[in-house]
């Protein structure tokens, strides 16, 4: 059995309805419930524990909005964020936009967003329990630009991407999107993973995890999903990627593009078979050349067969007559028999009566009278 038929089977095994608990649900819940205790004296909000950079206006969050997330923005866009946390950026693009919505499997994480939100009487902002699979109900097609940070450093591989496939599922033809990752293409990188190995073999502890990439290895998933990537910023180990996807015309370039591939693969077709078609003709006039070969032996043969048979015919008439011939000659063999046994009684009858002597000195007798 082969590596992935083993998979196959073990998913086979499994019960779709038995749905294992959310781990990222379960990790950032629980980790909102320590919040308060753990850092709820130092800070205001949950978050901002992350990327403090001493400064009270946060001007490292400030300068992260301002690239990545306000240069693309406009009063008539819907925007869309995964993974607000306590709402860090959604209190940033929110006010600036007609529309947010913000998804997270962590139940915690969006009741202190909209909490936070509604301090601030922002109301124009709707939230999503995510199923952790993909972005419904988010309708295709709706979305003016796509925002997250700090989310997907946390997500493992399988989930990010089907979540990338799904950022091009929501997002409007030509709108674009920021989202930043780990990644370990940098020295920095394994610092990191050395420090944090033990804390996260085995799967003992996942809150926080990092799954790394590589900027060109982004870039391929974005690719494969069908965006385009635009930017990639570094900052040590992270990477903001910022990409769009196609506008129709593109799409349509690239489906004509498809059909360009398809088109010549159509035509190696038909030139192949065209050339076996070419062969086939030729065969095929080789065909007609050989039964007309082979017509003509058989016409010879038959005509042979015929000759041979009429003079087989002729044989046995010839064998017939002389079959008579030697009948009638063998009668007349033994008629000549019989005569001569009868002329020979008739001789010794004669001699027998002593006047054959007589005769014999006379002269002889004529054959077959002659005496022997
Ligand atoms: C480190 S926090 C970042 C929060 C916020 N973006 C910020 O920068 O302050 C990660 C957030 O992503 C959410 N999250 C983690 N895994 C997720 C997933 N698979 N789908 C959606 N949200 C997820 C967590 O619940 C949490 O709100």
């Amino acid at each position: 059995m082969v590596y992935s038929d083993r998979i196959d089977a073990m998913q086979q095994q499994s019960s779709p309805e038995i749905k294992p608990e959310n781990r990222y649900a379960k990790d950032w819940n629980s980790y909102s419930q320590m919040w308060e205790q753990q850092f709820g004296s130092s800070y205001s909000y949950l978050g901002d524990e992350w990327r403090d950079d001493g400064t009270g206006e946060r001007n490292s969050d400030n300068f992260y909005f301002t690239a990545y997330a306000e240069r693309f923005i406009s009063p008539d866009m819907t925007v869309f964020e995964v993974g607000p946390g306590s709402g860090r950026w959604t209190v940033r693009i929110a006010p600036k936009v007609r529309k947010m919505i913000v998804l997270d499997v962590a139940e915690e994480m969006l009741q202190r967003t909209k909490a936070r939100c509604e301090s601030l009487g922002i109301n124009n902002v709707e939230y999503v329990l995510a199923n952790g699979q993909d972005f419904q109900p988010i309708p295709d097609d709706s979305i003016d630009f796509f925002f997250s940070y700090d989310v997907f450093v946390h997500i493992a591989l399988e989930d990010t991407f089907p979540y990338t496939k799904e950022m091009l599922r929501v997002l409007k033809s030509g709108a674009q999107g920021s989202c930043n990752y780990a990644i370990n293409s940098v020295h920095k990188a394994w610092e990191r993973i050395e420090q944090h190995n033990d804390w996260y073999r085995e799967g003992k502890h996942t809150l926080g995890q990092f799954y790394y990439f590589s900027p060109e290895a982004l870039g391929r998933m974005f690719e494969y999903c069908g965006l385009i990537v635009k930017e990639q910023h570094q900052e040590g180990y992270l990477c903001t990627c910022v990409f769009q996807k196609p506008t129709e015309i593109r799409q349509n370039f690239a489906n004509s593009q498809q059909n360009w591939a398809e088109k010549e693969q159509l035509c190696t077709h038909l030139q192949r078979v065209t050339n076996e078609l070419k062969q086939a003709k030729i065969w095929s006039v080789e065909l007609e050349r050989g039964k007309a070969w082979l017509e003509e032996q058989w016409k010879n043969w038959q005509r042979l067969a015929e000759e041979r048979e009429q003079r087989l015919q002729a044989q046995q008439v010839w064998l017939r007559e002389l079959e008579q011939g030697k009948a009638w000659l063998e009668e007349q063999w033994k008629n000549w028999q019989r005569t001569a046994e009868e002329q020979g009684r008739y001789l010794e009858d004669l001699q027998s009566k002593s006047l054959f002597r007589i005769l014999a000195r006379l002269g002889g007798l004529p054959h077959p009278f002659r005496q022997r």
